[in-house]
């Protein structure tokens, strides 16, 4: 279930914003959400803010579709409780941050 939640909103993101990815999300929107409910952790594994799981060089994420799925996984662990919309906010956060993804 949690699985296929994830395809879901995945695939909803990605063909959503084929041209540029997240292109619907409001980075300044995404921010908030993200330093409200996604630090802790990061925090904890990497110390400062946590931005570093984001930048260290062997980061996971290589694809924006694998941010997308990334970004659900991670609302679905910590029951955060976004919806889609929620999610591509702070995929265009991450991307327009960090992960820069065309
Ligand atoms: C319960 C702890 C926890 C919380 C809270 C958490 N994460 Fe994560 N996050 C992780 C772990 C563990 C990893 C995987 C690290 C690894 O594989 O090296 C990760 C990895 C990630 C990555 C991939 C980093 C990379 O390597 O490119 C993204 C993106 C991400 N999280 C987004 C989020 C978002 C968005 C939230 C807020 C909903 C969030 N996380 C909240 C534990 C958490």
């Amino acid at each position: 279930m949690k699985t296929l939640t994830i395809l879901f909103a995945a695939a909803m993101l990605s063909t959503a914003t084929q041209a540029a990815p997240f292109a619907k999300g409001d980075p300044g929107i995404g921010k908030t959400l993200h330093d409200k409910a996604c630090t802790s952790c990061h925090a904890g594994m990497f110390g400062g803010d946590g931005s570093r799981i984001y930048t260290r060089a062997d980061r996971k994420t290589r694809t924006a579709q694998q941010l997308a799925a990334r970004i659900a996984g991670c609302n679905a662990n910590t029951g955060a409780g976004w919806f889609p919309e929620d999610e591509a906010h702070v995929a265009a956060w991450l991307n327009q941050q960090y992960y820069k993804f065309k």
